[in-house]
Formats: C-alpha cells, sequence, structure tokens
C-alpha cells in the first residue's frame, strides 16, 4: 500500500476491495484521508469511489460486517455511507460533472476515475489509491498531487476558474487549506479567487461560515483571514471586518491598523486556546472602532465607546452570519463589551472596589476575559510591551486578592429578593428592589463583607430608612 494504514483499516479496506470485485466495479480510495496519510495528520473518515453504482457497492461492503451496520444513502446524488464504530466510509460512483452557473444542482453522468479526479477541487484532494486487485494500494496521480503535497502547494487541478465556478465553496476552501495546512496558493489559482469572489454569493451562509470557523480554529487564524482580506472574499461574507483596515493620518498623527493589529489579539490568544467563541471574541473585540472614530485636536484619534458600540454590533453579526444566538453570542457580546475593563486596572492605586466591581460584573467569565486583555496587548515597541504586560500581572494578583476574600465569581446575593419580602412583609415591587440594589452596591464597595450577617443588619438598617419595619 502506499500509504500506511492502520490494520484495522486495511481490514477495511480490503473487504471494500472484495466487495467491488465481487461486483466488478473499480473502486478507489480518494481525497482527504488519502491526502492526510501521505503527510502523517490524523485521518478521519474515508471517501470511496467507484466506477459504477456507489450505494450498491456500499450495500455489498455491509454485508461483509457483522453487525451489518446500516446504509445510510442519498439517491439524488448517488452516494452512500456506512458507520463502523471506529471508521466513516463514504462511497459515490466516478462522475463527470458540471454545475450550471446560476444554481448549485449539478448535471451528472458517470466518469472514469480521472473524470472524477478532475472535478475534485485541489490537486492534493485528488490523489487516490487503487482498490483493485490489479494495482491494489498504488497511487494514482494524475495531477501531480504528491508533488503539490511535497512543495505545500494548493492548486486546482483544472483551469481555476472552472474548478472554482463548479463550486464557488472551494475558493474559501483553498484559504482554510492553506491555513490549516501552512501551504501556499499556487498564483493562478489565488488571481482566480479574487477574480471569481463575487461568485460566493451562491452558496448557503451555513456552508461559508463552517470555513470560516475552521480557518478561526487554526494554529494561526491570522493566515487565512488575511488571505480572505487580500483575496476580497472578507469584503463579500464579512464587510465590518474589511472596515477596520487602514490608518488614517491627520496632521501627522496616525492611529494603529484595527485590523491587522486584531489579527495579531487572534493569534496570541490562538496559543492559549481552542476555543471558538474566546477567538471569536477576539476577532470582535474591536469591531466598534471604525464606527466611533474621531479625531480630535491637539489630542489624536479616540475611539471612546467602541466596547459599548462594538457589543451592540455583536447579535446583527452573529445572525447575519447564522452563527448561535444564545449563550456562545452573549458570551463574545460580554467580552467585547468588557474588553477594556482589565487593562484600565493597570494604572496606580486601584482601589479593591474597582476590582470587585470588574469581578462581579465579569462573573464566571474573568478568566476568559483576562486572556482576552492579555492578548489585545500588541505593540511594535517590545518594552512597551512587556511593560504593560508586568502592570497587567499585578491587576491578575489583586484580582486574585479580592477573589479569595470576596468570592464574587458567581455571587449570589446573601440575602435575596424573598428574604427581604417575607422580613418586610412587602409584596414584590420598588421597594424591595431598592433594598437589594443598595445590599449589592455595598458589598462592592466593600462598605460590608459579603456575607448573610452583614447583609441582613445592612437590609433592617435600609428598610428603617424607607419606613419599613420588620414583622415578627
Ligand atoms: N471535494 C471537492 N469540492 C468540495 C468539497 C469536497 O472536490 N467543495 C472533494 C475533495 O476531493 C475532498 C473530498 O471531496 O478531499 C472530501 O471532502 P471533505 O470531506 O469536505 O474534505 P476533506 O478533504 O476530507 O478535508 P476536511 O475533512 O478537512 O474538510
Amino acid at each position: 500500500m502506499y500509504i500506511n494504514c492502520s490494520e484495522r483499516e486495511q481490514f477495511i479496506l480490503k473487504k471494500i476491495s472484495n466487495a467491488a470485485k465481487e461486483l466488478g466495479v473499480p473502486a478507489f480510495l480518494i481525497g482527504g484521508f488519502v491526502r492526510d496519510k501521505i503527510i502523517k495528520r490524523p485521518t478521519k473518515d474515508a471517501d470511496i469511489v467507484c466506477l459504477g453504482d456507489g450505494i450498491e457497492l456500499a450495500n455489498k461492503v455491509a454485508e461483509r460486517f457483522s453487525p451489518k451496520p446500516a446504509v445510510a444513502f442519498f439517491k439524488n446524488f448517488g452516494t452512500a455511507q456506512i458507520k463502523l464504530p471506529d471508521f466513516e466510509v463514504e462511497f459515490v460512483g466516478a462522475r463527470k460533472e458540471s454545475y450550471r452557473s446560476d444554481s448549485r444542482n449539478p448535471e451528472v453522468e458517470p466518469g472514469t476515475i480521472e473524470d472524477d479526479q478532475n472535478r475534485r477541487d485541489f490537486t492534493i484532494n485528488a490523489l487516490a489509491i487503487s482498490l483493485n486487485e490489479q494495482g491494489y494500494g498504488e497511487l494514482v496521480d494524475p495531477f501531480n498531487g504528491l508533488s503539490d503535497l511535497a512543495a505545500k502547494i494548493i492548486r486546482t487541478p483544472l483551469e481555476p476558474s472552472q474548478t472554482f465556478s463548479d463550486d464557488p465553496l472551494r475558493m474559501l476552501r483553498a484559504i482554510r487549506f492553506a491555513a490549516q495546512l501552512n501551504f501556499t496558493i499556487e498564483e493562478s489559482t489565488f488571481n482566480s479567487i479574487a477574480e471569481n469572489a463575487e461568485r460566493i454569493k451562491i452558496i448557503s451562509q451555513e456552508r461559508i461560515t463552517d470555513e470560516f470557523n475552521k480557518i478561526m480554529l487554526c494554529n494561526k487564524p491570522s493566515v487565512g483571514l488575511d488571505l480572505l482580506y487580500k483575496s476580497g472574499l472578507l469584503k463579500l461574507i464579512f464587510p465590518q471586518m474589511v472596515d477596520l483596515a487602514g490608518a488614517q493620518y491627520i496632521d501627522g498623527k496616525g492611529h494603529k491598523d484595527n485590523f491587522y493589529h486584531t489579527l495579531q489579539v487572534i493569534d496570541n490568544i490562538a496559543v492559549n486556546t481552542k476555543d471558538l467563541w474566546l477567538r471569536w471574541a477576539a476577532l470582535l473585540h474591536d469591531i466598534g472602532k471604525p464606527a466611533t472614530k474621531r479625531f480630535e485636536e491637539g489630542h489624536g484619534w479616540t475611539f471612546h465607546g467602541h466596547e459599548v458600540v462594538g457589543a451592540k454590533m455583536v447579535p446583527k453579526i452573529f445572525a447575519k452570519l447564522k452563527l448561535p444566538q444564545h449563550e456562545c453570542m452573549r458570551f463574545v457580546q460580554k467580552l467585547v463589551a468588557l474588553h477594556l475593563r482589565p487593562i484600565s486596572l493597570t494604572k496606580e492605586n486601584i482601589t479593591d472596589s474597582a476590582v470587585r466591581r470588574l469581578l462581579f460584573d465579569a462573573g464566571e467569565d474573568i478568566d476568559a476575559l483576562m486572556f482576552l486583555c492579555n492578548a489585545d496587548i500588541t505593540s511594535k515597541n517590545r518594552q512597551k510591551v512587556k511593560r504593560y504586560l508586568e502592570n497587567f500581572q499585578l491587576v491578575k494578583q489583586h484580582m486574585e486578592e479580592v477573589e479569595t476574600s470576596d468570592q464574587l465569581r458567581n455571587w449570589q446575593p446573601p440575602v435575596t429578593g424573598e428574604m427581604i419580602m417575607q422580613t418586610f412583609d412587602l409584596p414584590p415591587g420598588r421597594k424591595v428592589g431598592l433594598i437589594k440594589d443598595a445590599i449589592r452596591e455595598a458589598i462592592l464597595d466593600g462598605i460590608i463583607p459579603n456575607n448573610y450577617n452583614a447583609a441582613h443588619a445592612f437590609m433592617l438598617q435600609k428598610g428603617r430608612e424607607l419606613d419599613l419595619h420588620p414583622v415578627e
């Protein structure tokens, strides 16, 4: 076998080979599985292409396993899937196909293995391994995919505009593979992406966002994001990001390019977390800057309130990109809203109460917020970055001290609204809210400690001020 497979994989492939032989249809292993084996990446599911009916072959293969796995199939596409406990295999008949320019519905007719390889996205994804008796395990590589793999090049098998117009999502896939594998997109392939970028509009938002998230999850997301920007795709799929780009100058004073700053922040955070939503918070932390940018005489560039404007933009952006609307969105929104707070605590003479308020507002997301703020410290000036990071370390220490003594992370009021109503025999209403807020503020300001006895005494005192009397 040209590629290195585990014993279990070999066992399964042999069964596929025997089933194909019985049906008299040549079969090949193809696509990502072959690519990943060659470059020694972990492999997932395998794709099999046969010169015949893929569904029929899948059924024949399933019969050879005990217990017999279910075969899921899509008649319209001629594809079938078998899920073994530890392995998934997809079957398809080799096709010659072309997509009409106005839709994603292909016109399909049976083809040879080379026809099938022709219509795949990239040479590195068109590598096939024969599962036929003659030449079992040999590599079938009509487009030099192997040398492109070695040279780390993404290139289309056909003329690029043909491959991209067959399925414009491939433009995003090219960039995603370049970012994931640390490959270069060959020049004419990249130029064609720039020329055909507009065609991304016929692709569903879900598929676009899926690829975008894969780029976000790369070790260095900036590689893919910058390629999206330079190809013109980003402007079409996420224009608010492009608005961050560029630095304006007035009276010789410029501001930093917020697009490249954002990319740096994502790369910084990617070193510490694989959490997609924390990475999204990094992507969006300054998204309100273009809308709040002002040049103030004698002062320079300001972006006052960009965290508030940015937080307001988050739900709209999530809705447009069809990202989840609930917890994940609220998490990102909260981090965008709070992203300046920890930095503002790097000044001298910060009171415990300021720290306490941040702990209270961030709640259980305080660690994520601190990751984001740490990543947000970027500058070309290394000394400056070092100084900021050191100051930031002091803030963290201060927070830990306050946290240890006050335990505000998952703060629950020590005296609840229910207790207030019972104590004064009050119906729900304004007065209950007033007392509750007063207790919270007193704890946050350090006037009383965060415990039941202190809060209870404070409640009685507040009650008296409002002319309320505890019932027996
Ligand atoms: N393919 C294609 N055009 C697409 C999607 C897929 O030509 N728009 C082909 C490629 O040959 C690809 C194979 O179908 O290798 C399997 O697709 P998929 O599972 O989406 O991608 P993989 O290459 O396996 O990589 P990954 O799992 O990382 O997406």
